[in-house]
This record gives structure tokens, C-alpha cells and sequence, in this order.
């Protein structure tokens, strides 16, 4: 008890010293030194007007002679610029200066905090701590001792007054690439000199928190319309925020929340004001687009994908098309598209498998093509395991204006996604701690991640500057996208991830079957919006928003769109395909089970391998239609006996009246009267009411016993094919 009371006296005392008094935040002026207008650059100096710090930057556009302080020691560049610098400063009592590195450092608050802060340490130079002696360890027993909090000086951050700090940088004399920090240590080691400028370290994180050696005291600390960095060792709330050493990623998680004011509900770490508009700009003087494709694997709905290319609300004229397709499979989809749309686009370069061309040398020969040509201005890689339904998602990436970015985005209804938002210490993936809220979209905003993948969008002079002598794509032994993420990382790029629109999914292809003729039919289960898409009838939705969309032409027959066409010409060519039609006569009574009442040439779903696939259909489609229609009844969609039914006037022409073995029947036209068949239809005898117009792709549905004994008419020309189903017999 004693001490501690002794300690509170102390500070109080020195926080009312007289110079300490007058601080105020227009006699502040913070330092930075830096050389290039890195992102890290661009970060520090956006967080330090969102708390109008008045900086200086020594060093822009001269070149770097301080070392690579990542690996090794150096920085004594930026001392010599400071000597200089605060030689204009020296005689200014009043004046408070703080130096902080600038690529890796971010404000979480502002100058009156700081200044308060800075006056309540009671010393009039304070250097940043941390638990690491650097560079010189065997300094390390020459420290004095503390009880609590971070023994050892790092030079990433200091404050004092002015005249303090410039005679403590008068004593540099040496060389550019010598270590700043082991200047700064040994001035501070000398006790003389340490009295003397009155120097102490920031030993618990008041101001200053440097990360290396302590991420796990940093947490985010949401509060209803903000967040704020908060060290939990030592209970406080740092100004400045260092990633020092290893941390970088990990300030980028924190440059997320902070400094922003941040909110759940519209809020955005990094959502700047500098977004780039065009609805001005006319089409031709729209950026120059590079569009490259990627084929890699089998992957369903790949015609649907390259349509999308076609429909991007972009002037075609500025885009560039790159397509390297390495799958056989896929050729008839190339050349499909190519047959239409090739007028769009005259200078496409297009790869197939035969080429043999790998996907890492794929990648690096359409990044270069971008990367060689001064007109490309923007990159942006696609592959084809991309869902882009936002037609504007080209546009809206480019005008985030970032470097690096990419749209967020995850399989439906699943968490995997492109992006993760952490890593391992090995580099792979680890799960951040707002990873889900990004996925679902409960934290909006732009995010600074560690990794993304199969879709971004690159500004070409960044790939013709800080990227221009990496190899993006190409290393022993890694897998392309990782090679990319590291490059673009190790050479200090930030990539971004926007959820701040809805973009699109992911298509999943691990179960994509290509033996089977139409292999997407059977991607239900996978690829459920894709599939509802192409398959599903674009007006079926109508049925639940307009009471009198669902048609009724005989008693409690119901008529709706069901299927697309797409669905309605796959089935048929499926069932051609496979070919084996039951005949009308020699009907296996076996195979269906006893249940069919009346013999029918067809093909059952369990024959061509679709039964799981279509009792989801009917889960999905049909239920929701017979809740709504037959209010009360909830069938529980086991269906026996689904197939195919062949109409032909040799064949099988009609069918005898009968009931059917259900609660419930669909019967879903698959083709077109008077084009692909005359004739045929359905009549119910009991109201003596005829459908003789079957329109192709919509559903019949009626209740299988008793009142609705019905036949099929007779089809006088050509094939028709129905689709039935008896639904709970
Ligand atoms: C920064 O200065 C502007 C204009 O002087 C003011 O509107 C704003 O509130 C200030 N911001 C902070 C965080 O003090
Ligand atoms: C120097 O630091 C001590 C604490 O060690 C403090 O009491 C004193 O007021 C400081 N002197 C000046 C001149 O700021
Ligand atoms: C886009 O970003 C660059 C680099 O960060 C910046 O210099 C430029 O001013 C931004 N453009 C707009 C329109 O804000
Ligand atoms: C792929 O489809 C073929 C029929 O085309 C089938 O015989 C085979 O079992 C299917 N493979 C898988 C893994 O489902
Ligand atoms: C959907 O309904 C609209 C308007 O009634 C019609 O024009 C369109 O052809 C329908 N689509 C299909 C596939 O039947």
C-alpha cells in the first residue's frame, strides 16, 4: 500500500512541472521519415489527419541508404535527417516533438491525449519500450531495472522537448546504414546523459505500443460506435501503435477498427473519401482493363460464367481478354462463346490445354502483358470458380482506388470464402477473430487481409513500380495464389477486401461429375443458386407474390412454371442419351415397383442416377407451391415413381384413363406443341375437362386418386415428353 501511494504523489507532482503545463497541440509537431509514399505510408498519414497531427516527413523521393532494417540493423539515415531537422527547433522551450516511423505505425488517438499523456510520464524525453534488447544483448543487464511493464528502449517512438531531443541528435556522427536504435540505447544506458535530458521509456504502453513480443496484450475494444486499441497487461490505451519486427500483418488487422470511429451497423475501418467516380467519364476514356481468365479445373456453369463476362457493365472496348482454359473438357464452352462474342473482343489472347501451358507460367504471362503495356490500367484476375453476379463489380473495385483489392466472397450459405483474415506462423491459413462477421456481412467495410484469392483487381503502374521485379506467380515448390499473396506482402503492398456490395459467390467443384452429359443438373446440392438459375423458371417466383399467376383450367388442377427450358432440353437429351426406354408393352413391373398403375414408355430418375437430385427438387420447388395451394396439407415429398414419359404417335401415343398411385401428381411439359409434336394433352374425366395446350417447362399438379381419373391424349406428330412424378403415394 505504502508504495504505491508514494509513486501516485511522485507523478502528480511532475505532471504540474511548469513546462509540462503550457503543452499545448499547436507547439506540437510530429516527425516521420520516410522515402517512399509506401501503403503503409498512406495509412500512418491518413490516421494522422483523422486527429490533425501537424507532421513533417523527412526523406520523401531521396533514396533509402539506412540498410534493410527488416532483417538486420541500420536506419541511421534517419537520425542524420533528424539532426538536421531539429536544428531549426532548438531554441523553441515550449515546443513538444514526437518521432514515429511511418510505415508500420498507425494514431489511435489525438494530440490533447497524447500531450496529456506525454505530461503525466513526468520526463521530458520518453522512448518507446519493449521486451526484446536490440540489437546489441549483452546491453541488456545495463538497463535498470522495472518492476512491471517492458524493460528496453526501441527508437520506432519518441517524444520530448524540442531542445532535448535535437542535442540528444547532435551527437550522430556516424554512418547512414549504423543502428539508430543502438545510438539511442547507449545515450540512454549513460546514466549522466540520462539525467540530464531527463529520459525515461514508456515501460506500460501509455503512448506508445510496439507489437513485436506483445500482440496477445493488444485487444480491439468495441464499444457501441467505436473501437479502441486497448492494452490488457497494463489496463491502458496507447496513442501510437508500432508493428514493429514480425507484427506487420497484425497491425494491419488493428489498422482495420482503428482509428476510425467504427459502428456495426454503416461503419468502416478504412473507407475513404478518395474513391474514383466515372459516371461522367465516356466509355472510351474509361481505364484499360487486362481480363484474365482462369480455367483450372472442371467447374460447372461454366457457360453462365463466361456469359457474365459478356454482361459486365463495362465498355468492352477497354477491356483486354486473356483466357487460359486447361481443361479438355471445357473446349466446347471456349469455343462456344468465341463462335458469339469474339466481335467483342479483337484482341484476345486465348490458351488452351493444348498449349500445355502451366497455371503458374498462365498467370505470370497475362500479369505481364499488363505489366508491359503503359496503357494497362488495371489487372484484374478471374477464375472461373467465380460467381460475379454484380454486373458493376468491376467498376466498384476500381473506384476503392486501392492497389490491391478483391471482392469478398464465399460459397452460398458456407464460410468458405476468398480471403482469409489471419495467418499461421507457417503462413497458411488461420481464422481471424471477425473472419465469420466479415463472411456474413455483419462487419462491413474494406479490410486489410493477409491472403486472397480467385478473383482482384491490381493497378497496373503498381504492378509497372512496386511490384515490377517480383515474380508474382512463379516459385518452388508453392502453389500459384500463395506465391502471389507473399510477393505482393514482402513488398509492403496492402491488399484489400471490399464486402461493402454484394459481388457474388463462390461455385463449388469437388463434386462436379463431367462423365454425365449435363454434369450441372446434378450440382443441386452444391451449387444451389447457380443451379436454381439456370434450371429453375425465372417466373416461378410470381407463384408466391401473385395469387393469380398459378393457373387453374380444370377443378384443383393447378398450373405453374416450373422448369427453365435449359432444365426441360437437358432432361430430354439426358434421357435420349442414355437411351433405355422401358416398353409400353413389356413393362418391368420390377423396376417400378408395382406402383404404376398403367404401363408408359419412360426412363425413372433412378435409372440416369438423378433420384437424390429430384426429391430435393420437389423439397425445394414443388412443397413450397403445394403449401400454398392445398393450404393444410404438409407432404412430406417422398416420391416412388419419377420419370420420363415418351409420347409418339408409332410408339406410345396416349395412355388409357387411370389414377395414379400419389397423393399429389406433377406432370411437367419438357417440350413445345406444334413445334417439337402435335397433338397430345391431358383430360379428366370426372370433369370432362381437357388441357390440350401444354406449355413447355410448367407443371401440372392434381390429386392422384379417385376424382382425378385421368388419360393422356393421343400425340399425333412427332415426340412428346412429360416429366411425372407421384408425390407421397
Ligand atoms: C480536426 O480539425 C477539423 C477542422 O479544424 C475539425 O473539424 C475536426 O473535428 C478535428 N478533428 C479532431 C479529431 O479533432
Ligand atoms: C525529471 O524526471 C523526474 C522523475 O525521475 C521528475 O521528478 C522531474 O520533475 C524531471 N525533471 C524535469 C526538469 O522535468
Ligand atoms: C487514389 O489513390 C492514390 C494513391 O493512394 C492517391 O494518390 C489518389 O489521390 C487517389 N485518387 C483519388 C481520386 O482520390
Ligand atoms: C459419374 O457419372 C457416371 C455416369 O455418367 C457414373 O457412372 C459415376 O458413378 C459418377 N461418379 C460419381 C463419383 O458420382
Ligand atoms: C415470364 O413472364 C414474363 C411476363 O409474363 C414473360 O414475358 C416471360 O416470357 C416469362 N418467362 C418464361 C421463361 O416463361
Amino acid at each position: 500500500m505504502f508504495p504505491l501511494l508514494l509513486l501516485l504523489v511522485v507523478s502528480v507532482q511532475s505532471s504540474v512541472s511548469a513546462e509540462h503545463r503550457r503543452l499545448s497541440a499547436d507547439n506540437l509537431l510530429v516527425i516521420t521519415a520516410a522515402t517512399e509514399e509506401t501503403d503503409g505510408f498512406n495509412r500512418f498519414m491518413r490516421t494522422s489527419r483523422e486527429f490533425n497531427y501537424t507532421v513533417k516527413i523527412l526523406g520523401l523521393g531521396e533514396e533509402w541508404k539506412g540498410g534493410d532494417v527488416a532483417r538486420t540493423v541500420g536506419g541511421g539515415q534517419k537520425v542524420r535527417w533528424l539532426k538536421k531537422e531539429l536544428l531549426k527547433h532548438s531554441d523553441k522551450k515550449d515546443m513538444v516533438i514526437m518521432f514515429v516511423d511511418s510505415y508500420d505505425v498507425i494514431f489511435a488517438s489525438g494530440p490533447e491525449e497524447l500531450l496529456s499523456k506525454f505530461s503525466r510520464l513526468g520526463h521530458r524525453v520518453v522512448f518507446s519500450a519493449e521486451g526484446f534488447c536490440w540489437p546489441d544483448q549483452r546491453l541488456a543487464s545495463k538497463y535498470p531495472v522495472v518492476h512491471t511493464g517492458k524493460r528496453f528502449l526501441n527508437s520506432g517512438g519518441f517524444i520530448g522537448f524540442a531542445s532535448d531531443l535535437s542535442a540528444i541528435v547532435q551527437q550522430w556522427k556516424y554512418k547512414d546504414n549504423d543502428d539508430d536504435q543502438l545510438f539511442y540505447t547507449k545515450i540512454y544506458l549513460d546514466k549522466s546523459q540520462r539525467t540530464k535530458f531527463n529520459m525515461t521509456l514508456d515501460h506500460r504502453s501509455r503512448i506508445f505500443q510496439n507489437l513485436n513480443g506483445a500482440v496477445d496484450e493488444v485487444v480491439l475494444k468495441f464499444e457501441r460506435a467505436k473501437v479502441r486499441a486497448r492494452n490488457v497487461a497494463y489496463d491502458t490505451l496507447p496513442v501510437v501503435i508500432h508493428g514493429n519486427g514480425p507484427t506487420k500483418l497484425q497491425l494491419n488487422y488493428l489498422g482495420n477498427y482503428v482509428p476510425t470511429a467504427w459502428t456495426y451497423e454503416n461503419g468502416c475501418g478504412i473507407c475513404d473519401d478518395d474513391l474514383l467516380f466515372f459516371s461522367d467519364i465516356p466509355d472510351d476514356q474509361m481505364p484499360l482493363v487486362y481480363v484474365a481468365v482462369f480455367i483450372e479445373h472442371a467447374t460447372p456453369f461454366m457457360d453462365e460464367f463466361l456469359e457474365r463476362l459478356t454482361t459486365m457493365n463495362y465498355p468492352m472496348t477497354r477491356i483486354r481478354l486473356f483466357i487460359h482454359n486447361n481443361v479438355v473438357y471445357h473446349e466446347h464452352h471456349i469455343h462456344r462463346f468465341w463462335q458469339r462474342h469474339k466481335s467483342l473482343y479483337p484482341d484476345a489472347v486465348l490458351v488452351g490445354p493444348e498449349e500445355n501451358l502451366q497455371e503458374d507460367k498462365a498467370r505470370t504471362m497475362a500479369v505481364e502483358s499488363c505489366k508491359k503495356d503503359p496503357e494497362c490500367d488495371y489487372y484484374f484476375s478471374i477464375d472461373s470458380d467465380v460467381a460475379l453476379t454484380n454486373a458493376d463489380a468491376l467498376r466498384i473495385l476500381i473506384e476503392e482506388n486501392k492497389s490491391v483489392i478483391a471482392p469478398m466472397l464465399s460459397k452460398h450459405g458456407k464460410l468458405w470464402s476468398n480471403f482469409w483474415g489471419a495467418l499461421s506462423p507457417e503462413g497458411y491459413y488461420s481464422r481471424s477473430e471477425d473472419y465469420i462477421e466479415i463472411v456474413q456481412g455483419k462487419r462491413i467495410g474494406l479490410w486489410n487481409v493477409p491472403y486472397i484469392t480467385q478473383v482482384y483487381l491490381i493497378k497496373g503502374s503498381v504492378l509497372r513500380s512496386k511490384l515490377s521485379r517480383v515474380s508474382l506467380y512463379v516459385e518452388q515448390g508453392m502453389d500459384p495464389d500463395m506465391v502471389f499473396c507473399k510477393s505482393i506482402r514482402d513488398q509492403g503492398v496492402f491488399m484489400f477486401l471490399s464486402n461493402r456490395d454484394e459481388f457474388g459467390r463462390l461455385v463449388a467443384s469437388t463434386n462436379f461429375n463431367t462423365s454425365r452429359l449435363h454434369p450441372d443438373m446434378w450440382q443441386i446440392f452444391d451449387n444451389p443458386m447457380d443451379w436454381r438459375e439456370k434450371y429453375i423458371n425465372e417466373n416461378y417466383s410470381k407463384i408466391f407474390e401473385d395469387k393469380s399467376f398459378v393457373e387453374q383450367p380444370c377443378p384443383d388442377v393447378y398450373w405453374f412454371p416450373a422448369f427453365s427450358d435449359k432444365m426441360c432440353d437437358d432432361l430430354v437429351e439426358t434421357m435420349e442419351d442414355y437411351g433405355q426406354w422401358s416398353g409400353g408393352s413389356h413393362k418391368d413391373e420390377r423396376l417400378s415397383g408395382g406402383y404404376e398403375n398403367v404401363p408408359t414408355v419412360d426412363i425413372h430418375m433412378n435409372q440416369i442416377g438423378f433420384e437424390k437430385e429430384w426429391l430435393k427438387f420437389l423439397k425445394e420447388y414443388i412443397v413450397p407451391v403445394t403449401e400454398k395451394l392445398y393450404p393444410g396439407y404438409y407432404p412430406k415429398a417422398q416420391a416412388i415413381m419419377n420419370f420420363v414419359v415418351r409420347y409418339r404417335p408409332d410408339e406410345q401415343p396416349s395412355l388409357r384413363p387411370h389414377h395414379d398411385s400419389s397423393t399429389f401428381t406433377i406432370n411437367i411439359a419438357l417440350n413445345r406443341k406444334s413445334i417439337d409434336y402435335e397433338g397430345g394433352g391431358c383430360r379428366f374425366l370426372r370433369y370432362d375437362c381437357k388441357v390440350e395446350s401444354p406449355r413447355k417447362g410448367w407443371s401440372f399438379m392434381h390429386p392422384g386418386r379417385l376424382t382425378h381419373y385421368h388419360e393422356g391424349l393421343p400425340t399425333t406428330r412427332g415426340t412428346r415428353y412429360i416429366m411425372v412424378s407421384f408425390v407421397d403415394p
